[in-house]
């Protein structure tokens, strides 16, 4: 075990975990983090997406003992005070289904969109290529970019 203190959603924490712990967990069962999502565990579905430093990062695939310093920011930190416009375009068109990637996907983009605030169709399929969701909900995801961009 190894004490480590992380910097989650704008407040540090203090961790007791073994340095290989994925971030995910120390998100989910030792901050009680539970937006953040176990989809695969091998870094290929972005369910597990936070920000690290602001880019998005996939946390089953990040040892806690690797953060260090960094800004973690995890779908309830997006934006503690109100909606972000991801989440509220979300809502608004009604993007989930089952709703369980929807937050990897609200956290890349969100990434997306501090990036490029007008991101084409083909700049959206780019960036969240790498989100699967196994309701098939990508025009509607596409759709809810498009809405938080305006
Ligand atoms: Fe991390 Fe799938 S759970 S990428």
């Amino acid at each position: 075990m190894g004490k480590y203190t992380i910097n989650v959603n704008g407040q540090a924490r203090s961790l007791d975990l073994t340095p290989e712990t994925p971030l995910l967990w120390a998100l989910r069962d030792s901050l009680d983090l539970v937006g953040t999502k176990y989809g695969c565990g091998v870094g290929q579905c972005g369910a597990c997406t936070v920000h690290i430093n602001g880019v998005p990062s996939r946390s089953c695939m990040t040892p806690v003992s690797s953060v260090g310093r960094q800004k973690v920011t995890t779908i309830e930190g997006l934006d503690p005070k109100h909606m972000h416009p991801v989440q509220q375009a979300w809502q608004e068109l009604d993007v989930p289904q089952c709703g369980y990637c929807q937050a990897g996907q609200m956290m890349t983009a969100a990434a997306l969109l501090k990036d490029n605030q007008n991101p084409s169709d083909a700049d959206i399929d780019a960036a969240m290529g790498g989100n699967l969701c196994r309701c098939a909900t990508y025009l509607r995801i596409r759709a809810g970019v498009h809405r938080a961009a305006e």
